[in-house]
């Protein structure tokens, strides 16, 4: 399988890392044998159609951040470009989110499926403002779109719904979709710690960005929540259809009284019939739901199974890069019944 890679930060360099080290057990177990045939970053490109030296791409980045040492970096080739001439099956793309306007992810997925490239992405920022459409698009050119990494990093959170609860109906769906302020609550809950410093903490910690907005006001969850609307529930939403409010009004004080009343305030997005919302919540503390630390956890409510909760950590580059090795078996799985029927 031919991949092109839009991107080789923090989860593009661990998927990378995952190819050197298990190419050949990758192509044992599932019959894949992946070669990464461009990558792009901010300056430029480098191709070379038989497979780039994953090496030389690592020692490249480790000198200098950045591909531009690679002997096949060609400055100035634009990943438009590349998407446009390079021959590839997938394309991975995994730049930065942006929820004004989904660039540049969504212009790369809208390329790339239109010249039928599969893509894998971890990027919400276009599928929070466009997934309905990019899943026409996708279908139109006949090609697949998937993005595992982007719903709770490693944590098989879409998979479990759309795959192991086949069959069953999701009526409804409650989750923590957000490392950093669950960090924050349960800092504030255990602690008694201020917002201002738990936010500081988890800063040192490598949880929150430099700036955290996206994720103090809600605005991270709420992108998660509707691709699982779409995805899972098959609704036709956007960013637009979720009522949000994040944490920055929640008060040690109403920490304290939810504790009094046995359960903690968790920034929780829920989808309960049409109505989509991200907002402070009490869960009681015997709820599998109330996890604490950075962990997310998502409980479905299913017709036959009933309540199903999944936890785990929701972000991290190694974790991440796993959800697209699982993508991009999928992808095969998918390609490999297509042909058979
Ligand atoms: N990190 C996580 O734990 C995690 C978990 C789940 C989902 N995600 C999502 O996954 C995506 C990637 O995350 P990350 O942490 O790997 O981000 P990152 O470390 O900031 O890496 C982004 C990469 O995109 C490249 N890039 C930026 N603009 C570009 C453009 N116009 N054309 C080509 N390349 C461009 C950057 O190039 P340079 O190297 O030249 O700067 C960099 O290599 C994000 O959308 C993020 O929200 C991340």
């Amino acid at each position: 399988m031919r991949i092109i890679m839009i991107g080789l930060g923090t989860v593009g360099t661990a998927f990378v890392k995952i190819l050197q080290q298990k190419t050949n057990e990758i192509q044992k177990i599932y019959g894949i044998k992946p070669r990464v045939v461009a990558v792009v970053d901010i300056k430029g490109a480098a191709v070379n159609p038989h497979g780039l030296s994953l090496n030389e791409l690592f020692e490249s980045k480790q000198a200098q951040s950045s591909i531009a040492l690679h002997p096949d970096f060609k400055p100035n080739l634009s990943s438009i470009e590349v998407l446009e001439t390079v021959d590839a099956d997938v394309v991975i793309e995994v730049t930065p989110t942006n929820i004004i306007n989904g660039e540049p992810g969504l212009s790369h997925i809208m390329t790339a499926l239109k010249r039928k490239k599969h893509v894998i992405t971890t990027n919400k920022g276009p599928l929070a403002l466009a997934l309905p459409a990019l899943m026409e698009l996708a279908a139109y050119n006949r090609v697949l779109l998937r993005f595992s990494g982007t719903v709770g990093g490693g944590i098989p959170i879409l998979d479990l719904a759309k795959k192991c609860l086949t069959g069953d109906k999701i009526i409804s769906i409650k989750g923590i979709l957000n490392g950093t302020t669950n960090y924050i609550l349960t800092r504030m809950d255990e602690d008694g710690v201020s917002m201002e410093d738990a936010l500081k903490e988890a800063q040192q910690k490598g949880y929150a960005e430099a700036d955290p907005t996206y994720d103090l006001k809600g605005i991270d969850p709420a992108c998660k929540l509707v691709i699982m609307a779409n995805w899972i529930m098959g609704k036709s939403v956007t960013i637009r259809d979720v009522d949000i409010s994040g944490i920055t009004g929640v008060l040690v004080r109403d920490i304290e009284e939810a504790k009094n009343q046995g359960a903690a305030i968790k920034l929780i997005a829920s989808i309960e019939g049409d109505k989509l919302s991200v907002k402070p919540q009490l869960i009681p503390r015997r709820h599998p739901l109330c996890v604490n630390g950075s962990l997310n956890a998502v409980t479905f409510k299913a017709e036959y199974a009933d309540e199903v909760t999944i936890v785990g950590k929701g972000a991290g580059g190694i974790e991440t890069s796993g959800a697209i090795l699982r993508d991009l078996i999928d992808i095969r799985r998918e390609l490999t019944l297509l042909q058979g029927t």
